[in-house]
């Protein structure tokens, strides 16, 4: 049974000095378009990409100088602990995001779930969302608190959530956005993002070497540049950035100690899933040796779809 998490927390005025941020992306430059890395088989040469870049400015073998401001924001972290009614939180990612037109939305989605002792790097995809949405893993999950900040008022930009669960209605969170956050469960809520101007060109596409950068004349613009040749030019106040923060989270430190001292392993995984199956009267059973047969894959997911929202909005990425 999937409990869905209750509304997440609206932060204002959250950073001091919006110019150590922009340095902070100054620094940082250049950001390289959203999954390039993992779609290793993209023609190189091909604009197939939107013009969404990304970097991550923390993670577990990185952090950035200056990155702490996002990292162990007092604010974000007070929001996180009363959200979760936890003492214990343990921020790990920041990463940015910088877009501009987007003529359609983002995937409608929930972030990628953790369990202890079972991640990406150590188990597919496809098994860990499954785990999610079976309900069978909740004792193992990661609980974790997601912050996205956004840094300025473009054109549209606006972010979507489903806080009722995803056969109730979205909200909106669109407008006035600058400097403010939302904090809560993005793991368990569906959300989207929403197109971002400007819209006079519908979305335009680059190729996953484009990068997204100051300009040479520190004028305050950023370029993208494509194979060596600049598609797109504004000031960075044009361009839509926010910036995701996530956290573990703990009801207290003994709680936090049992949960890492228990975690699954993929025998475990597949042990918990054959029971349920075989309880559910399917034939369905896990087989360790073919996890990535896409008739295993399937079957499983058949048993345990994943839900999908109300009202979602078309994606930039939906097949055409
Ligand atoms: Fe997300």
């Amino acid at each position: 049974m999937i409990r869905y998490s209750k509304p997440p927390v609206l932060l204002h005025d959250v950073i001091e000095e919006i110019g150590s941020v922009v340095r902070l992306l100054e620094h940082n430059a250049p950001y390289t378009p959203l999954g390039g890395w993992y779609r290793p088989d993209a023609d190189p040469d091909a604009p197939t990409f939107p013009m969404w870049f990304q970097n991550d400015w923390v993670h577990a073998d990185l952090r950035v100088p200056g990155a702490e401001l996002f990292l162990f924001h007092e604010r974000v972290m007070q929001a996180a602990r009363d959200f979760y009614d936890a003492q214990v939180i343990v921020p790990h990612s920041v990463y940015v995001n910088l877009m501009a037109a987007l003529a359609k939305s983002g995937p409608a989605h929930t972030d990628n779930p953790r369990f202890h002792g079972r991640d990406r790097s150590n188990t597919p995809m496809w098994l860990l969302r499954t785990m999610f949405w079976s309900g069978l893993f909740d004792h193992y999950a990661i609980v974790q608190a997601t912050s996205i900040w956004w840094m300025n008022d473009v054109e549209g930009g606006g972010f979507m959530y489903w806080p009722d669960g995803p056969d109730k209605p979205p909200r909106e969170h669109v407008g006035t956005m600058a400097n403010t956050a939302l904090v809560g469960d993005n793991h368990g809520m569906f959300h989207q993002v929403g197109p971002v101007g400007p819209f006079d060109q519908g979305t335009r596409l680059v190729t996953p070497r484009a990068e997204f950068a100051p300009t040479p004349d520190r004028s305050g613009d950023w370029a993208i540049t494509d194979h060596g040749t600049v598609r797109y030019q504004a000031p960075l106040d044009q361009c839509r950035v926010s910036v995701l923060w996530k956290a573990d989270v703990y009801r207290n430190e003994q709680e936090q100690r049992q949960q890492m001292a228990n975690t699954l392993s993929i025998p475990d995984v597949a042990r918990i899933f054959d029971r349920d199956l075989e309880q559910r009267g399917t034939d369905v059973r896990f087989d360790l040796d073919h996890l990535e047969d896409p008739g295993l894959i399937a079957a499983v997911s058949a048993v345990y779809p994943e839900a999908t929202p109300i009202d979602k909005a078309p994606s930039i990425f939906d097949a055409a």
